[in-house]
């Protein structure tokens, strides 16, 4: 018997309505495998918590979350607490504490009426981007000079240390070799003359100890046009912090917008947990109303599944995602769909009982 300890922080606006979903999915994965159990533990921090302690977390919430296999969290942010606190102080506060150097986004089309793109299926958009999670430009590095004077000046500095570099990239490396799959460098070495000279640099030293995986390498404007215009030249990407960011958004537009786009912010050595969560924020237009999609939310569950060793399972619940795109009244409002979000949930367990 395996148990899983789960810390759940659903945190705002739409965050609480997909999560709860997700942990249906959870529960049900329980309920029909004997061999696994979960136990959950909600943790109330966000923005509601800010406004009534002036923090976004409990002063020791790190160590309250170090003992969890795995944290499963919404959304933070939202009006009316700058989203510069929300995120730093919790989202960022838990990537940076627990190593989570790993961002996993899957770009894969589900269903071929998702994509904008003409003349694109599923096998042409399937492959995985790995972002690095906790330095690059998003570093919090630089400085603020002559503020308010006519000569200010601002700095924001780019960290990509050779421990953070390497081991991102040598992630990627097993990644695409136990996959049997290319891989694909995205930087900037033209404009960038340190950092991303750097990063091909290490890009190439990395690769010869991976003599069978084909790689390949691309600045990232050219990168956006191919994610666009070519995206089955794709199957496992590696950049850096921002551009991983902003290369993801158009991996999302590409397959269905933010109601499915989800990203695992791993500790590959399990020193610390791991965290699971929608790429998308937490959509105060829409929240309480019912009808944000949780599939994000759901698809995560299935990167934490594979992150469990219980691949099968992270395999059941995408092939049930697929399943109920194709059911219109089964799907929310932002697919063209008539259904609520529990409503979706609800459809996805009845497909999921079925489907194991
Ligand atoms: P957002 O992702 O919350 O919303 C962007 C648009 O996508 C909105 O029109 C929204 O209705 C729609 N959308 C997002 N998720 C959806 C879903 N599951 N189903 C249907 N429609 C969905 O981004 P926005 O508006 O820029 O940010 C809102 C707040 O969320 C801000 O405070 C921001 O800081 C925070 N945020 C938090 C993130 C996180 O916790 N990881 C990530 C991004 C933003
Ligand atoms: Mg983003």
């Amino acid at each position: 018997m395996k148990n899983f300890k789960i810390a759940l922080i659903p945190g705002d606006g739409i965050g609480p309505e997909v999560i709860a979903e997700g942990v249906k999915v959870l529960k049900t994965i329980e309920r029909l495998n004997s061999e696994i159990s979960f136990s959950f533990t909600e943790f109330p921090w966000g923005c509601q918590y800010y406004l009534e302690n002036g923090k976004m977390m409990a002063d020791d919430g790190i160590e309250q979350l170090k003992e969890y296999d795995a944290i499963y969290l919404g959304a933070v942010g939202y009006p009316g607490v700058p989203d510069t606190i929300s995120l730093r102080d919790l989202l960022i506060r838990i990537r940076r504490e627990f190593d989570q150097y790993v961002n996993c986004r899957p770009v894969t089309l589900l269903n071929p009426s998702l994509t904008p793109l003409k003349d694109k299926t599923e096998k042409d958009i399937d492959f995985l981007v790995i972002r690095e999670n906790s330095e690059g430009e998003y570093a919090g590095a630089g400085d603020w000079l002559f503020k308010g004077k006519p000569e200010e000046v601002v700095l924001q500095t780019g960290v990509f240390s050779r421990k953070g570099t390497e081991r991102i990239i040598r992630y990627a490396y097993e990644e695409a070799k136990k996959s049997n799959r290319t891989l694909t460098s995205v930087s900037k070495a033209n404009a960038l003359n340190y950092s991303m000279v750097f990063w091909d640099e290490v890009f190439e030293e990395v690769g010869k100890e991976y003599p069978e995986v084909k790689t390949y390498s691309h600045l990232v404007d050219a990168a956006s046009l191919y994610f666009v215009v070519a995206p089955e030249r794709f199957e496992v990407v590696v950049t850096s912090n921002l551009f991983g960011d902003i290369l993801t958004d158009i991996g999302a537009a590409i397959t269905g917008g933010m109601g499915l786009a989800t990203g695992a912010n791993l500790n590959p050595e399990k020193k610390f947990p791991s965290m699971f969560e929608p790429v998308h924020g937490s959509a105060p237009d829409i929240s309480g109303q019912g009808i944000a999609n949780p599939i994000a939310a759901i698809w995560s569950v299935s990167q934490m599944m594979d992150f469990f060793e219980e691949e099968q399972w992270g395999e059941v619940i995408l092939s049930t995602i697929k399943t109920i795109l194709t059911e219109k009244n089964s799907i929310t409002p932002d697919l063209g769909g008539t259904s609520s979000t529990e409503g979706l949930g609800n459809r996805f367990v009845e497909l999921l009982t079925l489907q194991a």
